[in-house]
């Protein structure tokens, strides 16, 4: 803990400072900066590679912080109350007088916001007087950080800090819901849609073609860059095989996401699982059929992302 609290310090000298640090959060790591501040944020696209005109979610404490920068509604309040902090960003209306730079918005009238529970980060942003934007940890396509190791196989040393905080708990990015105009999903992510669907009582959709646009979904996102063949029932000579659950029949090539079948485990190991892949490097990846439903709609999501690149 104390090891943690100096390392705290030296966060915030950087943060002060307009430096990037990689931050723990229970999804994936994030690269975080001043959300105030440009000279801070325009450094998080240069280091990512990240088009301009795909915004940044901006992590806060709590609602306290927020009410300076969002207009909050009722639906809102609900989600807030049973979800955060925790695995789910919002889409809000941005305040006229926010102080968010125009570089984290591309200039939107809207704001995505997130309230993340590790409790480093907690702790990290309950000490500082602006909240932090912060990307997922990784080069603009590629697969995102679930651990301090893998921030730094992205980012090498040219960012000078990086909080640790262990391995992710959920390892796969929050779910992005707009509360713009009628609640829609705009990104499948750590609170399964049916869930938010029973607590909000709505017919919620998940829609990646909303005119809330959510430009990072792009087609090809959360990429190893290795041949990925989804759906299959065996793998051809040196290829990866990725498994949901265990099988009795062991051989180096085979990878399991999880012991017992466990759909949130595997969504939790599977960018660990593709990063061990690439490591080891492999150059084709078979994937079984993975079950449409709770996590496994989310991990279909993903793989097909992940299986669309040049
Ligand atoms: O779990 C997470 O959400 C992680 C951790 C670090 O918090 N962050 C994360 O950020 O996944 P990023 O930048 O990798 O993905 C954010 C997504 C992008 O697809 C972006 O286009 C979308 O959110 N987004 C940001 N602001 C938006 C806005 N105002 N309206 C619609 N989509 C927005
Ligand atoms: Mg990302």
């Amino acid at each position: 803990m104390k090891n943690n609290l100096s390392n705290i310090k030296k966060a915030i000298k950087y943060l002060n400072k307009n430096q990037c640090v990689g931050i723990p959060t229970e999804t994936v790591y994030g690269l975080a900066a001043n959300a105030y501040s440009s000279a801070a944020t325009i450094k998080i696209f240069k280091l990512k590679k990240r088009p301009q005109k795909n915004p940044l979610i901006v992590h806060y404490y709590d609602l306290k912080f927020l009410k300076k920068d969002c207009v909050i509604n009722k639906h809102f309040l609900k989600l807030y109350r049973k979800y955060s902090p925790g695995p789910i960003s919002y889409i809000l209306k941005l305040k006229k007088n926010s102080l968010i730079s125009k570089n984290v918005t591309n200039k939107q009238k809207t704001l995505a916001v997130r309230f993340p529970s590790h409790p480093i980060t907690r702790n990290l942003l309950k000490k500082l007087n602006y909240p932090l934007a912060a990307p997922s940890a990784n080069i603009s396509t590629k697969i995102s950080p679930v651990s301090k190791q893998d921030v730094k196989d992205e980012f090498g040393k040219k960012i000078d800090l990086i909080l640790d905080g262990g391995t992710s708990k959920i390892g796969i990015e929050s779910t992005i819901i707009s509360l713009v105009n009628k609640p829609e999903i705009l990104r499948l992510g750590g609170i399964p849609k049916e869930k938010l669907k029973k607590y909000l009582r709505l017919d919620l959709q998940f829609n990646s073609k909303s005119k809330i646009k959510s430009p990072g979904q792009g087609k090809t996102h959360y990429s190893p860059y290795i041949k990925l063949r989804l759906n299959v029932k065996a793998i051809n000579k040196n290829e990866a095989f990725i498994l949901i659950k265990k099988r009795k029949k062991i051989s180096k090539n085979y990878f399991y996401l999880s012991k017992k079948n466990n759909l949130k485990e595997a969504a939790k190991n599977l960018y660990k699982t593709l990063r061990i892949i690439k490591k080891r490097k492999f150059k084709s990846i078979g994937i079984e059929k993975i079950p449409n439903k709770g996590f496994g709609e989310v991990i279909n999501d993903r793989l097909q992302r992940a299986s669309c690149f040049k």
